[in-house]
């Protein structure tokens, strides 16, 4: 029987662990994936603490991986055994060696994006695609706020806004991340757990504020940021590293005519259709180096704790994949 990392309770990395699972015949519509690297994003931590109760337990953490279709189920039309897919899921289940999944989530793997390349900025890279391409449409000239500018979304915003022609502000934690999310196309970089970042903001864009802000962190940043929208900015908060963001009152965007969303990227990726448009132009991104993948380290399968740990301890830049 194939391997997963199975959680039976939320709480620390130590939850996570490396048990036999059976992997279920496909049926009608659905694919068996054999996984060659797997996706670890934060939003696992999140699940795995208990922040977000989303997963079923006992039950399989992971939201996306790329690997080879091993069997199909009798209806299956897009996909044939040997395919390289990737694929991102709101059904959990990706820390494994293998798995039986819908076709819908598939997308099939151009032969220029290797295995832990797909598995490192799948998901990443849909969410920076949506964000940019979708969420608020980044303009030549735009000035954009990116927080945790040297995380595994944030690095792929900061190149793609660069890339169209805005001017990028990162947030970072360490000083070796401001080097990253500089290489990475932002114009400045802020310490912000040691500077003031409103002030650093609005200094920077001569009083007038960003147009867009991309907030990851949530809790201890989402309303200093919205302190950074220029008139009629748009805040989107898509994450909360730092906590749950407390209730506020809808007025207090009227001064600035500001607009806020909290997008979740798996709803705009709700169809095949529109996920293998965003997947489609996130890899022509990828082939016209308009983004990188950059560093990528890959962990065992077995040691997904291990994985989780250095997500949480916000020291690397490098994105992490777990091999079977
Ligand atoms: N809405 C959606 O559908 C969607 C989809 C994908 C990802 N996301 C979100 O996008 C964000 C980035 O995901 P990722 O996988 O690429 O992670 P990541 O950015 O590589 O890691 C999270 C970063 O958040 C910063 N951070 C700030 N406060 C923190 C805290 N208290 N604890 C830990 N980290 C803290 C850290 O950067 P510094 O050290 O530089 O502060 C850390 O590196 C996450 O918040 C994730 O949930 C949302």
């Amino acid at each position: 029987m194939p391997f997963a990392i199975v959680m039976h309770a939320p709480g620390g990395p130590d939850v996570l662990k490396f048990e036999e699972v059976s992997v279920p015949l496909p049926q009608s519509h659905e694919v068996v994936v054999c996984h060659a690297a797997i996706g670890v994003n934060f939003h696992d931590v999140y699940v795995r603490s208990g922040a977000y109760k989303t997963l079923e337990l006992p039950g399989v953490l992971g939201i996306e991986a790329a690997g080879v279709v091993e069997a199909v189920g009798a209806d299956v039309t897009d996909f044939r055994p040997g395919d390289r897919v990737a694929y991102v899921t709101k059904s959990y289940g990706a820390y494994a060696e293998k798995r039986v999944i819908g076709q819908e989530s598939l997308v099939l793997l151009p032969p220029n994006v290797s295995d832990e390349v797909a598995a490192a900025i799948f998901m990443k890279g849909l969410t920076a695609q949506v964000l940019i391409e979708q969420v608020y449409r980044v303009k030549k000239g735009d000035w954009v706020l990116v927080h945790a500018a040297a995380g595994g979304v944030g690095l792929l915003l900061c190149q793609w806004a660069r890339h169209l022609g805005a001017r990028v502000i990162g947030t970072v934690g360490t000083p070796r991340k401001a080097e990253a999310a500089l290489a990475a196309g932002c114009e400045s970089v802020i310490l912000y757990r040691e500077e003031d970042f409103i002030a650093r903001v609005l200094d920077i864009t001569a009083g007038e504020g960003v147009q867009v802000a991309y907030d990851s962190v949530g809790k201890d940043t989402f309303f200093g940021s919205l302190k950074c929208l220029a008139p009629c900015g748009h805040l989107a908060n898509f994450g909360q590293a730092s906590g749950a963001v407390e209730p506020f009152e809808v007025s207090q965007l009227f001064p600035k005519s500001n607009s806020l969303s909290r997008p979740n990227v798996m709803e705009y990726l709700r169809t095949p259709t529109k996920l293998r448009e965003a997947a489609a132009s996130l890899f022509d991104a990828l082939s016209a180096n308009i983004i990188q993948a950059g560093e990528i380290q890959s962990i065992s399968l077995r040691d997904a704790a291990q994985a989780h740990t250095e997500l949480e301890s916000r020291e690397r830049t490098a994105s992490l994949v777990l091999k079977p």
